[in-house]
């Protein structure tokens, strides 16, 4: 292959490299390797049918002219989402950063302290502004949040409550319409019943277990909750509140007058619309609900020499711990967009985020005050950021809508004909301006200059803030540019990302994200759109999601799919409510019972259950294949209730089956339909497809196989491709295409994630047919070859019928623990010494680490990985043999920090040098762990989870 095809640089080994790999193997060729591995039953016959890959350059050209088709407006629509100024320090160290951006979902606290405090930051913000005790470290968008308060409420309900039936929800009429829609979604497969009307009308009776309201309300109206928060609070009744975060630095915050939860959108605290996504969301709650709350938290600790320490709080939260007893399926959330928009506090303060506000409604009320001069009518009692207008009776709508284009400004428009605009951050003179302008002529009227920003107009009293917020050493002492760089630097060098070293953890697929695949990421035409403007200003954008669509349905092998979901996690619960749609649909709404093998990820039992499904668990066999016996009994015995299958392939023991197809034929013989986990996809892509192995529905993680950067946690893209049969069925949004029969929408935006599918598109793209088999190929190769080189020592947990291992290998470190003391969690740390994250721990077998080397990692690293692994091996030899202390070893101590080996006493019976350079590479790139091991039940214990 020539060297300016892109796939020359997305894969690791050189070709001489791959003939010395195969013949380690001992195998003649790729497709040898290829043969032994993937049943030839399930093989493609025929190359994939995608347009042959570009040069870096030639796409970088397309992607700028699909840039230029998409038209970047004025957008006062609100709706939650605002143009926002992301600060410059911020984008170019740490939206464009690639130690931010590669790293991985901060599990291994020691190598990701920087994270874990940026997103510390974030909750503290969230708490300040909302005045809530506790915060998680983001959600995926704001409507799903929601979703998540609503379920939360509904788990927290009183013994009595659930005597009595309470499954009664109540929402104000007044919320975002894909909040409602979101809501109906997620209510209606859990019987909870979805009452939405005005506030003033609601009626606390037995039924009712929670409210939802929003503040400011979708009109922009604020109102003043405080007397239902205490109605409902003497009856027993939560009280979750949507809340625009930034309002929050000048009304009274919900906190304060009796919230129980608290959740909004973090999007304009710096993070650009990019067409509907990924934001991070927030939800904040009184502590006494901790146990419940969604998603992550971060909690502060102290590592083994005593020292403060960050890390994932509540890992029993965990989904693969509580599997089909969690009350929510959150796993990827939006990690990376909760760090800016922590720094965005940090950067600004208080006193910045005050005076952002401030000015923001100096704006609306100004125009208020001009737009009732021309003869509007602002119909808002109370309002922060958004009036709403009824237009003078010669005026029409039409014109407004049709002047505000040519001076390239959007508005909203409500259906009975008036007018909304919400002002943002950016809102300068001249754009006040140019608004009056459109109104102005619309009346045939003169419209003033604004020389000046209006000044003057206060919140009234009743709703105006008067506590203090982030008070905080770290919100009060980046100001200068200079300090805020040094600040993200200094967090940044505490992490381990794919800018230092393969980052093997299996079923994450963490391969290249290439500069030119993310470079769009911060450009206008892709971030500055909202996602409700009318389409033919977001041509570029449609014509990139178009020929996506095409490519990954080609890929998959499936007739159409669906952008929404924001997460893997997200798409199976889309995946699954597809299904139970097409189960009501034929009159089988009865079927509910979803069988999921005992190696699944923890995501797929939490979201059957989240569908309204019953799990039924598989076993698996001594191979780590599901036991084909236990799926035909349970499967005939759930033969007229049986909705799905949910299966993983190739399985998450990262093996190819070879009875999937049979697999699949049984479950659509009792008439269940077959979901696949698509986490593995990037073992599949121009192999098989999931339609030819049986698949009805697949969800992909972009953020996995597609080259999508993980963020430290997200942003993920989960879309789900469906069969023909289920394609009527895919989710609809109710402000873009309500037309749509499908199911109600899974998130807040109608595509989704948008503003990050340019990744994938470049991806897909650049690789073209060839590159991207030759990826799967390669990413088979680097796995198998790992195999065999630590076979020996470790020994592999699952192979295939020919001994191979799919993309991905599980390592056995079991009998560690009885020869030596030692376990898989202590080899993680240990292989931090040498520069390493861990592979992924325990999951899907207790006591192993199951890795996953991906296709972009060259010979030489994996070589540095295997002979690290090999190093650790004589290790735990030392222990085994009385040569090292069963306690006191480099495994039990790791990860040692630069304090630790410098430390005037040193009283082990290793030296400092065996402790810090294991290895003479280590010398030349050594990564200096931040903090000792971190004491995970002592957090738990002492739970902080604010700076
Ligand atoms: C097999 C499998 N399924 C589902 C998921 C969930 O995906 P996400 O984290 O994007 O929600 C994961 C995540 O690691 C996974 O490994």
């Amino acid at each position: 292959m020539s060297h300016d095809r892109f796939v020359t640089r997305h894969i690791g080994p050189r070709e001489s490299e791959i003939k010395e790999m195969l013949d380690f193997i001992g195998v003649e060729s790729l497709e040898e390797l290829i043969e032994q591995t993937v049943s030839a039953n399930i093989r493609l016959k025929e190359p994939l049918k995608l347009q042959e890959g570009l040069t870096e350059r030639r796409y970088f050209r397309k992607i700028l002219n699909l840039a230029a088709k998409n038209k970047v407006f004025n957008t006062y629509i609100g709706m939650g989402y605002y143009d926002t100024i992301t600060p410059a320090v911020i984008i170019r160290n740490v939206l464009e950063n690639p130690v931010w951006y590669t790293s991985y979902t901060p599990y291994q606290s020691e190598i990701s302290q920087g994270r874990l405090e940026a997103l510390l930051n974030f909750q503290t913000m969230i708490c300040e502004l909302t005045s809530m005790e506790i915060s998680n470290a983001s959600l995926l968008d704001e409507s799903t949040a929601a979703a998540e308060a609503m379920i939360m409420m509904y788990s927290l309900r009183s013994r009595e409550m659930c005597k009595k039936g309470a499954n009664v929800i109540l929402i104000d009429e007044k919320v975002w319409p894909q909040t409602l829609d979101v809501l109906a979604t997620r209510a209606d497969p859990l019987g909870i019943e979805l009452k939405v009307m005005p506030q003033q009308n609601f009626s606390f009776t037995e039924k009712v277990f929670g409210i939802i309201v929003q503040y400011p309300n979708s009109d922009g109206e604020i109102i003043d909750y405080s007397v239902i928060a205490e109605k409902a609070r003497k009856k027993g009744i939560k009280i979750a509140i949507a809340a625009d975060l930034l309002s929050l630095a000048l009304l009274v915050p919900p906190g304060e007058w009796g919230a129980d939860i608290v959740f909004g959108s973090s999007q304009r605290f710096g993070t650009p619309m990019g067409y509907g996504g990924p934001h991070a969301a927030f939800f904040a709650a009184r502590k006494a609900y901790v146990r419940r709350m969604p998603g992550r938290i971060i909690g502060i600790s102290r590592d083994n020499n005593g020292n403060r320490a960050l890390r994932m709080a509540l890992q029993t939260r965990e989904q693969h711990i509580r599997r089909e007893k969690a009350t929510s399926n959150i796993c990827t959330a939006q990690a990376l967009l909760a760090i800016m928009a922590g720094f965005f506090g940090v950067y600004h303060g208080a006193a910045g985020i005050k005076m952002i506000a401030g000015r923001i409604h100096n704006i609306a009320a100004f125009l208020a005050e001009e737009l009732e001069k021309l003869g509007y009518k602002q119909l808002n009692g109370h309002f922060f950021d958004t009036i709403r207008l009824a237009l003078p009776v010669h005026v029409k709508r039409e014109d407004i809508e049709w002047l505000s284009h040519e001076l390239e400004m959007n508005f909203r428009y409500f259906e009975n004909g008036e007018v909304g605009i919400s002002i943002d951050e950016t809102t300068n003179r001249e754009d006040m301006t140019w608004i009056l302008e459109v109104f102005a002529r619309a009346a045939n009227q003169k419209w003033p200059v604004v020389h000046e920003y209006p000044q003057g107009f206060l919140i009234d009293e009743k709703f105006r803030r008067t506590s203090g917020f982030m008070t905080q050493e770290v919100f009060n002492h980046y100001r200068s540019e200079t300090e805020m760089l040094r600040y993200i630097k200094k967090l940044e060098h505490k992490d381990i990302s794919l800018t230092h070293s393969m980052i093997s953890l299996g079923s994450c697929t963490m391969k290249l994200n290439a500069a030119t695949e993310v470079l769009p990421l911060s450009w206008i035409e892709f971030t500055g759109i909202h996602p409700f403007v009318p389409k033919n200003q977001a041509r570029g954008y449609h014509e990139m999601m178009e020929e996506l669509r095409r490519d990954l349905t080609e890929i998959t092998g499936m007739a159409d799919v669906s952008l929404m979901p924001n997460s893997g996690a997200a798409g199976e619960y889309a995946g699954l409510m597809v299904i139970r749609e097409y189960h009501k649909n034929r009159g089988e709404g009865h079927r509910d019972v979803v069988l999921i093998p005992a190696s699944a990820h923890g995501t797929n039992p939490a979201s059957a259950v989240m569908a309204g499904m019953k799990v039924v668990v598989v076993d698996c066999d001594e191979r780590g294949n599901i036991h084909m016996e236990s799926l035909r009994n349970k499967a005939e015995e759930y033969r007229n209730s049986l909705a799905a299958i949910m299966v993983t392939y190739p399985s998450t023991h990262g093996v190819f089956e070879s009875s999937i197809v049979e697999i699949c034929q049984i479950i659509h013989d009792c008439g269940g339909q077959v979901y696949m986990d698509g986490a593995n996809m990037n073992a599949q892509v121009g192999l098989t497809t999931p339609r030819l192995i049986g698949a009805d529905v697949c969800h992909l993680n972009l953020h996995k196989t597609f080259a999508i950067p993980h963020g430290g946690g997200g942003p993920g893209v989960g879309p789900i491709a469906v069969a023909p049969h289920l394609v009527k069925f895919l989710p609809s949004h109710p402000v873009m295409n309500n037309s749509h029969i499908g199911i109600n929408s899974v998130a807040a935006a109608p595509w989704g994630s948008a503003s990050v599918l340019p990744v994938t598109y470049g991806y897909i793209k650049m690789m073209g047919a060839e590159g991207l088999t030759k990826a799967t190929h390669i990413a088979i190769l680097n796995a198998n070859y790992i195999a065999k080189a630590l076979e020996k020592n470790y020994g592999i947990v699952y192979t295939g019928e020919n001994g191979r291992v799919g993309h991905e290998l599980i390592l056995e470190c079991r009998h560690f623990k009885g020869s030596a003391g030692i376990t898989e969690e202590d080899i993680a740390k240990r292989l931090m010494d040498f520069g390493f994250h861990a592979p992924t721990l325990s999951f899907p077998v207790h006591g192993t680490l199951m890795i996953e080397p991906t296709e972009s990692e060259s010979k030489p690293e994996l070589d540095r990985f295997i002979e690290a692994m090999n190093i650790i091996f004589n290790e735990i030899k030392e222990v085994e043999r009385g040569e090292a202390d069963k306690n006191d070893n480099v495994l039990k101590n790791a990860p040692h920090t630069a304090e630790m080996v410098i430390s005037d006493t040193w009283n082990h019976g290793y030296s400092r040098q065996k402790a810090a350079y294991p290895l003479e590479w280590v010398k030349k790139n050594k990564f200096w762990v931040p903090t000792g091991r971190v004491d995970n039940g002592w957090g738990d214990r002492n739970l902080t989870t604010n700076v």
